[in-house]
């Protein structure tokens, strides 16, 4: 198994970053937003932050907001919610939040808002609880949660729970480790955790553990890095966490390490990405791994980020 590999993960995310030409960074283009923000949190989570040059990050993400004040997830792409709550983690984690005019982002993701308090994605309409939790966790780290309905947004959220403890993504959808991190990180944020069943739900996510250490998203499913996070983050808002085997977790993301040339993989010997090396990080930090920086569950931010944004320290 051996130790976390930090400096072959930092060069790893950077390369990822500077090859615009390679094959990721290709597929990738129509995600970079979502991108920037994991590659620039494994940095900062593995201490190595200073790597990169800040105004040049901050100059690309304003380049691609849209007029209607929302981002898209690269320059001239049209905006959606997830790269606006992107967008806004990048600029937070730079300490860059006052380059944004917060009226028109905030402005925009309260007019995705529908009447039963749920909301969009984008003008298209798609609704989802991973929208409701970036419209919350957006508008609170703008401090700008007066601007929608707050009550009606944690009915509609809590409508999507269902009788195995769990959420989907619209009323009677399937439970699903994604969705239930989307789902107890808006209510944690809107402070209505006492409206769970913490119990019931965290015997459905600790049997996300199978024999070799990792989760799974879904029971039945193999096990993939990627639900190190969506698990133990919402296992750890409602206080559960001691109910899996923390070690053997350690061991199976540390197992999904490239040790050659860095990055973390989904399962042990699969081919690496920026998204499983930043949630093999992030899981890492949530388990106390030595040496890295630790990260809130709710916000999904280093938690100095967030004590800055609402402490001010
Ligand atoms: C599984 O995706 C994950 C989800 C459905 C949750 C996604 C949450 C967001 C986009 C909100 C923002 C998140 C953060 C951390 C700030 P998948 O498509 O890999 O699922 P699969 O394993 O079923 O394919
Ligand atoms: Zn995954």
């Amino acid at each position: 198994m051996g130790e976390l590999e930090v400096d072959k993960h930092a060069r790893y995310i950077l390369s990822v970053e500077k090859d615009k030409d390679s094959f990721e960074s290709v597929v990738m283009e129509h995600l970079r937003m979502n991108g920037g923000y994991w590659g620039l949190t494994t940095l900062d989570l593995l201490g190595k932050l200073q790597t990169i040059d800040p105004d040049e990050v901050v100059s690309w993400v304003m380049e691609c907001q849209h007029e209607s004040g929302g981002f898209g997830g690269n320059i001239g792409h049209d905006p959606h919610i997830l790269y606006t709550l992107s967008a806004v983690q990048i600029l937070a984690l730079l300490d860059r939040l006052d380059v944004l005019n917060i009226e028109t982002v905030s402005n925009y993701i309260a007019r995705l808002q529908n009447e039963d308090g749920s909301f969009s994605g984008d003008m298209w309409g798609e609704v989802d609880t991973r929208f409701s939790y970036a419209a919350i966790c957006c508008l609170s780290l703008l401090n700008c949660l007066d601007k929608i309905s707050v009550e009606n947004a944690v009915r509609y959220v809590l409508s999507c729970k269902n009788m195995d403890g769990g959420f989907g993504c619209t009323p009677g959808g399937e439970s699903h480790a994604g969705q239930i991190f989307c789902c107890v990180g808006a209510l944690a944020i809107a402070g209505s955790l006492h409206l769970i069943d913490r119990d019931l739900l965290g015997w459905w996510l600790c049997e996300r553990q199978v024999k070799s250490g990792g989760l799974n998203g879904r029971p039945e499913k193999l096990p993939d890095v990627c639900y190190s996070w969506w698990v133990l983050s919402s296992l750890i808002m409602i206080d559960r966490v001691h109910w899996i085997d923390k070690e053997k977790l350690v061991r199976f993301i540390l197992d999904c390490q490239d040790k050659e040339n860095g990055g973390i993989s989904d399962r042990p010997d699969d081919a690496v990405d920026v998204f499983h090396t930043y949630f093999g990080v992030a899981g890492l930090s949530l388990l106390e791994y030595p040496g890295l920086k630790a990260i809130d569950p709710a916000y999904a931010l280093p938690v100095d980020v967030v004590n800055r944004i609402f402490i001010g320290k």
